[in-house]
């Protein structure tokens, strides 16, 4: 997250439980002060603990957003380390600072453009080849995910492969900060499951179906009149909803 700083208040939002007076604490560094903060909170948490409003860097608060990647160091430790900042726990010496944004250079494209005939990732990300397979990358995804795999995979035009290594990706950015060779992975992998899914996934007949539905304006009664309900309509309508049951397929 990089903390995206935040002014400082004193209404602190802490949203992990689960702590009281007897919980032991922990020292971490914010910017360089010291503070004491629970051992049961993410850094997330405790930088609210601490007294911090999060204004960047805060999305989902649960491991889906990308938001809060955040990089931070350790007492005696020349290490780097990368994490999720709603995702991991306080640690003993942490220090956490601010830290600009990741560059996000995406190449521009036009889907309806694309076509297999040579290695269409290589053309809008010729980067790829500068790759020196130091693996820092897969060591920094929070997710797990073989992040070097897949970039080698669309170099070599294996797009499926690289589609399905590449599919828990959240877009946090954290492979692309320690990247040597500048490339910007998860635009890869963005570009890579684009390709696939429209030029070499079977087709789903129930996809098709569904859009011929909406073009005839099947839907479009029950979405006007969900247009035009109100706040507490909605709401009533979700809590009485039907859920469709799990598939034994
Ligand atoms: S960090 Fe960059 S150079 Fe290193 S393996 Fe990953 S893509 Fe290749
Ligand atoms: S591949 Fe990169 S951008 Fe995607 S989740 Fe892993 S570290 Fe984040
Ligand atoms: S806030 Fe969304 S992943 Fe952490």
């Amino acid at each position: 997250m990089t903390i995206h700083v935040h002014e400082q208040v004193h209404r602190p939002r802490v949203s992990d439980q689960g702590f009281d007076a007897r919980t032991p604490k922990v020292r971490i560094y914010l910017m360089g002060k010291e503070y004491q903060v629970p051992n049961v909170l993410t850094i997330m948490a405790a930088i609210e603990y601490a007294g911090y409003r999060l204004v960047r860097g805060c999305g989902c608060r649960a491991g889906f957003c990308g938001a809060c990647s955040t990089i931070y160091r350790k007492t005696d430790d020349y290490k780097l380390y990368s994490a999720l900042a709603c995702q991991t726990l306080v640690e003993e010496g942490m220090y956490l600072v601010q830290i600009p944004f990741v560059p996000a250079v995406k190449s521009l494209y036009d889907m309806e453009e694309i076509t297999l005939t040579d290695n269409v990732i290589l053309r809008y990300y010729p980067e790829i080849a500068r790759c020196v397979s130091c693996n820092t990358c897969t060591r920094s995804c929070p997710q797990g995910i073989r992040v070097m795999d897949y970039i080698q995979a669309s170099l070599r035009g294996n797009i499926a492969r690289a589609a399905h290594l590449s599919f828990d990706c959240i877009q946090c950015g954290l492979c692309s900060s320690r990247c040597p060779a500048d490339i910007k992975h998860y635009h890869v992998g963005q570009l890579v499951r684009r390709v696939y899914e429209t030029r070499i996934a079977p087709k789903s007949p129930h996809l098709a179906r569904r859009i011929e539905e909406l073009d005839s304006g099947v839907y479009d009664e029950e979405m006007n009149r969900l247009m035009t309900s109100s706040l507490s309509e909605l709401k009533q309508r979700y809590e009485s909803r039907k859920i469709e049951p799990v598939s034994e397929d």
